[in-house]
């Protein structure tokens, strides 16, 4: 049965490589170095982000694109410093396979390159595209403090979209911002929860102060902020960051009093909270290639075998946060056939485990095994969701009133296939996939492409600038450094060569 359908996979890819490239003749299947093409924000110097990254393409002789790896070793990228004179450090793992033909090429720099970088990318011995880039210095690493004092630019510089759909719904209730209530309301009405974090930004300087005891997630909120705050100067601001699971606020636009603008990651369609990338999507582009192994870059180089050659069931692992997951895995002991299900912790619904059993805990990477996966959400939007339209599976939704920044950017039948709140329609879902396997295929293409687009690292800051930005342009009275808030430093990079060239001299100082 399998070996008969792996066989009919090849046969199926051949005859589509036979149709889509012609006759192969001399030098049509090998990849040409010069046709290749190489592009992305990791190739101008003035994009600063924690892993600079960009893309390769493999093209033939012919000009045609691989739609398949072309073999992991195809490209070779060796980065350094335009000046011999310069040291400096720079990490660069090898090129990731997407197996599609193309590749991403990630670095992190632990210095600044104040003369600039050169980028080499090669095909065996021969320099491919344009190869060798220049970017010319400073180019800044992370970690050096060194804001673009015009945020026209800096957006303009990282080719940040105009509008973001989720942004302009999520500001449509709050025409204006009263600090002043805010400050008297907050505290009585959402502090008692004990996960608020008061924030406020004055000359690119920010300060805090915790509102209760359940405030840990504030690293996640500062870290983003000092790292936003050293690539651009923010405007001056004073929020409020819920870090609990759940959005807070729920009144409506019209009600009296009316909503008070709280900042969530995770947004509700009953609730008016603002919302940011998930501390999860966030943290681990800020740690990319440093304390993280999961993040939204490395999924795209794990994304298991082919299409035609993974399982062709649906699969889940998680752990027990939601009633619904332990009903799929009593549906997958109805139908081992079609679904893999398993819970790997519990904790909300302890006597289940007896009944249930517990799964093996299995590497992310590997659920790219299977054909097909079950998102349902957890306490709130299951944070998985980025990660899994990120592989090249088909992702089954469940319907959902939570939301991530990016959900309404996605359509259903389009991007992923929407199952019920329920599930009751889970295996007629997984059915009509089976049996429509190239309009499956091309759901869970075109899924990861916008994904591929949406989740970039460049995209994540300029969504946290325009949220500031809204923000900071509906605010009545200026943000103050209120009582008990503490400040924030940038973390110690004394030891990286840094040598901002772009801070002005502030008027005070004149
Ligand atoms: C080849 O790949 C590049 C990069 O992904 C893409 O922009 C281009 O449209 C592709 N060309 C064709 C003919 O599909
Ligand atoms: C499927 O797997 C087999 C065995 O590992 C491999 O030889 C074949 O190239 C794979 N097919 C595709 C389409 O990746």
């Amino acid at each position: 049965m399998t070996v008969l359908r792996i066989l009919s996979g090849v046969t199926l890819l051949l005859l589509l490589c036979w149709v889509s490239m012609g006759t192969p003749d001399d030098g049509e299947e090998s990849v040409s170095p010069r046709r290749s093409l190489v592009w992305g924000p990791g190739l101008h110097g003035a994009i600063v982000l924690p892993v600079r990254y960009f893309y390769v393409q493999a093209v033939t002789a012919k000009g045609n694109n691989f739609t398949q790896s072309p073999g992991k070793k195809t490209f070779r990228v060796v980065i350094k410093a335009l000046a011999s004179k310069e040291f400096v450090r720079i990490h660069v793992p090898d090129p990731l396979d997407r197996n599609d033909g193309s590749f991403l090429v990630r670095y992190r720099m632990y210095a600044s390159a104040n003369q600039g970088l050169v980028i080499e990318v090669f095909h065996g011995d021969k320099h491919v595209a344009q190869s060798p880039y220049t970017l010319k210095g400073p180019v800044y690493h992370e970690y050096c403090d060194c804001p673009e004092e015009d945020p026209q630019i800096w957006q303009e510089t990282l080719s940040c979209p105009a509008e973001e759909t989720q942004i302009l719904k999520d500001f449509d209730p709050f025409p204006s911002i009263d600090l002043n209530r805010m400050l008297e309301e907050v505290p009585s009405r959402y502090g008692e929860r004990g996960a608020i974090v008061h924030y406020s930004v004055l000359n690119n300087n920010i300060y805090r102060r915790s509102m209760g005891k359940y405030t840990d997630f504030k690293m996640f909120s500062d870290e983003m902020l000092l790292s936003l705050a050293r690539k651009v100067h923010l405007p001056d601001l004073e929020f409020y960051i819920n870090v609990g699971d759940w959005p807070v606020e729920h009144r409506n636009a019209n009600d009296t009093p009316g909503p008070l603008p709280m900042i969530s990651w995770c947004g509700s369609t009953d609730t008016r909270d603002i919302i940011l990338p998930t501390y999860d999507i966030t943290h681990s582009t800020l740690e990319a290639l440093r304390g993280v192994t999961n993040d939204l870059l490395s999924i795209q180089g794990h994304t298991g075998p082919s299409w035609y050659n993974k399982s062709e069931k649906a699969f889940f692992r998680g752990r027990d946060s939601r009633e619904e997951r332990l009903q799929l895995v009593q549906m997958s002991e109805k139908h081992p056939d079609l679904l893999d299900a398993g819970i790997t912790g519990y904790f909300f619904f302890r006597e289940m485990e007896k009944e249930l059993g517990k799964a093996q805990l299995i590497g992310f990477f590997d659920f790219f095994n299977y054909k097909y996966q079950v998102n349902v959400d957890g306490t709130v939007a299951a944070y998985r969701f980025p990660y899994l339209m990120l592989g090249d599976s088909l992702v089954l939704k469940q319907a959902s009133p939570y939301y991530e920044h990016f959900y309404t950017l996605l359509k259903p039948w389009k991007h992923y296939i929407p199952i019920k709140r329920k599930m009751g329609d889970l295996f007629e879902k997984i059915q009509w996939a089976k049996e429509h396997d190239e309009e499956a295929r091309k759901i869970a293409k075109e899924g990861q492409a916008i994904a591929r687009e949406l989740l970039q690292p460049q995209r994540l800051y300029c969504y946290y600038y325009k949220v500031f930005q809204n923000y900071a342009e509906r605010q009545t009275s200026k943000p103050e450094i209120r009582k008990n808030m503490e400040h924030v430093p940038q973390p110690d990079d004394s030891s990286a060569v840094c040598k901002c060239l772009k801070k002005k001299i502030s008027k005070d100082e004149l």
